[in-house]
């Protein structure tokens, strides 16, 4: 594993030196010296310096680069630069471009501009990463490549769209079989060439140019977006197998967008083919603690539990939303040290230099227009630095263990999404984020799984809506929870088959006979339906009523025990909540979309049981997780709110990572304020771990 090998945990980020001239890289480094940077991301968007035409690459002002860093004891996180094609491949090579969702074919512009389809692009983008690898190979300031940036675009041209029939026709081999998975029988649909398919856009299936969602047949978008997601995962390949055709030892990765819940691609698929994962961190402005926690929770889970890169974050102010706010004191310290608990081992960002010019001119960084390092948010970066720097080698490499986990799926996600019906408030994530929250509350340690994961490393895991069941995955669910484990999953599960076809006798289809009941009608009541979950006995401390909705499904039981029941409607006291006994496990099912206090309740009711421990109890707002290497055990406190919190430590003393000092008892923990404590003694009635540090040792 990449990360248990690093020193300490690394701090620096996106560096643009193709932007300035020398004068300004001289007191960069001296910038850098002072903040503590030890890493630096550059080449990230050079191509067009690096080949200014079809033979010519030009590296030198790159090998300068390369050695000043090194000179100043800073490793490179080495772009190769091909999220960006120069004007001239545009213009020679048309084909580099992409064409859109309603048909327009781009000019030159922009980034992420290249159709990954496109010979062209392949070729030189493969070419440029094998020259860079055959250059930098050896050099000492190397550290690890990122490949490209930001992996995204969705591309309609013919290139793609042939690509896209070779796909299909590897997958499904027939058109038979593939009439049959598409389900085209439908509205006249049925091909009897590979010819006639063509991409679901805005001017085949899609309903709008402006939602890639609504389409007409989610079947075939659903295989447009498995398709895509894999053709930018070739170019990605393609680069990568080029830097390791050269030097076999490199470390490889491309930084993850969209705070890591990035809709067009499959991240758990994705994972496996880098060395270790690296995201962008962008939180919108109203993004709770722990919807961030989960963001990082999944990264980890991604790779097994394996610690990841925070590649890219903002120290200050952003410049691509509406309203663009400057991050008030503390917050770049809470969040970058938030990252940090959840599993970074690295804290970087984009940018180390604010531009002069262009789309980012205002995009905060370190160091800003100014140009010195006076300002605020330089003495707040430097003082990061200098914590990373205390750290020493304490965490890199520490891993966060569950019990508990969550499963997350990019199949599920995009076809519960593409499907019309039945209501647009069915979001996947926020589903998601719905359980992980009330994990969160209780500060109860959660992977997040991907439907590969093994799951008989948990006692408890919770799939919300699992609309779409893959082959098999009824069956491994069902074994899990005959050998005791516990099994939560809701309403809209088991109801489609990985081709988008509903499975006939009976929703929860695959899962009926493990979750003990049938569900006759799912209703997706209007805003003027509203309903509520009663307990018909409290269970712990649910004692209910909740309100509800989004969905709720009319349930017959065949076996399951009735836990809650819906209190309105013409199913009032039909069942909301039930249990099935089966094998040394339970199985439950949550018929609706409860408020939070029922989830909260039901999550914290169920790790009781089983005896899952949170890991401390802490006022609201404050937030206790876990990390451990070997013997050692690490406990971040982080106060999310804007005002003091105490803690109570519970019996179990510690050492403060950055000042030294011995905790125990009442910690009192100023606002945004954060403490790094490694445990000397376990609080009461815990015993001192014998720390497992992965899930392949348990
Ligand atoms: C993305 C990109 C960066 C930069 C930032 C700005 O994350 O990877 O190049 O544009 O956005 O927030
Ligand atoms: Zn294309």
């Amino acid at each position: 594993m990449f990360t248990e090998r690093l020193p300490k945990v690394l701090y620096g980020g996106d560096y643009n030196p193709e932007q300035w001239p020398r004068e300004v890289w001289e007191e960069d480094m001296r910038l850098f010296r002072i903040a503590g940077v030890d890493i630096a991301t550059i080449n990230v968007f050079s191509w067009a310096r690096n080949q200014p035409d079809e033979q010519t690459y030009r590296f030198e002002w790159l090998d300068k680069m390369m050695d000043r860093l090194h000179a100043e004891g800073i490793r490179v996180c080495l772009g190769t630069s091909t999220a960006a094609h120069p004007a001239w491949m545009a213009t020679r090579y048309p084909d580099v471009l992409i064409t859109e969702h309603d048909g327009r074919r781009r000019k030159f512009g922009r980034r992420h501009n290249s159709c990954p389809n496109s010979p062209t692009y392949r070729l030189y983008a493969e070419r440029l990463a094998r020259r860079l690898a055959e250059r930098y190979r050896d050099h000492p300031a190397l550290l690890l490549w990122h490949v490209n940036n930001e992996y995204g675009l969705r591309c309609y041209c013919d290139h793609c769209e042939r690509a896209f029939r070779v796909w299909l026709r590897e997958k499904y081999g027939t058109l038979e079989a593939l009439n049959a998975a598409w389900y085209t029988s439908f509205w006249g649909h049925t091909f009897y060439d590979w010819d006639e398919i063509v991409l679901p856009s805005a001017l085949s299936e899609h309903l709008s140019s402006s939602d890639p969602d609504a389409t007409a047949f989610p079947s075939i978008s659903l295989d447009y977006d498995r398709f895509n997601s894999e053709a930018l995962l070739s170019c990605y390949k393609l680069e990568r197998d080029a830097i390791k055709d050269v030097m076999p030892d490199a470390v490889v990765t491309t930084n993850f967008q969209g705070n890591g819940t990035y809709k067009p691609l499959d991240y758990f698929k994705w994972a496996r083919e880098l060395d270790v994962i690296a995201l962008d961190m962008y939180p919108a402005d109203d993004m709770t603690p722990a919807q961030m926690a989960m963001r990082y929770d999944l990264m980890r889970g991604l790779k097994g539990g394996e610690p990841f890169l925070l590649m890219e974050s903002c120290p200050t102010q952003l410049n691509w939303r509406p309203r663009n706010a400057v991050k008030r004191p503390g917050v770049n310290r809470l969040w970058s040290l938030h990252a940090v608990a959840r599993g970074a081992d690295a804290v970087m960002y984009f940018q180390l230099r604010r531009s002069l010019g262009a789309f980012e001119k205002f995009h905060g960084a370190m160091i800003d227009h100014a140009g010195h390092e006076h300002t605020r948010v330089f003495r707040e970066c430097a003082g990061i630095g200098e914590e990373l720097r205390r750290l020493g080698d304490a965490l890199p490499g520490a891993r966060t263990k569950a019990r508990a986990a969550i499963v997350f799926d990019w199949d599920n996600w995009w076809a519960i999404e593409h499907s019309s019906g039945l209501t647009v408030d069915l979001r996947y994530v926020r589903e998601v984020e719905k359980y992980y929250a009330a994990f969160y509350a209780h500060n109860l340690s959660v992977d997040l799984i991907g439907v590969d994961a093994e799951l008989g490393d948990y006692d408890l895991v919770v799939a919300p809506v699992l609309y779409m069941l893959q082959p098999g995955y009824a069956a491994r669910l069902e074994r899990f929870v005959e050998q005791g484990g516990t099994l939560v999953t809701t309403t809209f599960s088991g109801i489609v088959d990985q081709y988008d076809r509903v499975i006939p006798g009976g929703y929860p289809g695959e899962l009926r006979e493990l979750l003990g009941l049938w569900v006759e009608e799912i209703d997706a009541p209007m805003v003027h339906q509203p309903n509520r979950v009663v307990m018909t006995a409290p269970l712990g401390g649910l004692t209910g009523p909740y309100d509800c909705g989004v969905l709720c499904d009319v349930i017959h039981t065949e076996g399951a025990d009735t836990v809650a029941v819906f209190e309105q409607d013409y199913y009032a006291g039909s069942p909301a909540l039930t249990r099935n006994r089966r094998g040394a496990g339970e199985a439950w099912y949550l018929a609706t979309s409860p408020e939070h206090a029922m989830l909260r309740g039901l999550i914290g009711q169920l790790c009781d049981a089983i005896g899952i421990e949170p890991v401390l109890a802490t006022p609201a707002g404050v937030e206790a997780t876990v990390r451990a290497k070997g013997d050692e055990r690490f406990l971040f406190l982080l106060n999310h709110n804007e005002t003091a919190a105490e803690v109570e430590l519970e019996g179990g003393v510690y050492v403060d990572l950055l000042s030294g000092a011995t905790q125990a008892g009442a910690l009192g923990l100023p606002a945004r304020d954060v403490r790094i404590l490694r445990m000397v003694a376990a609080p009461d009635g815990e015993k001192m771990p014998q720390m497992t540090t992965g899930r392949s040792e348990r």
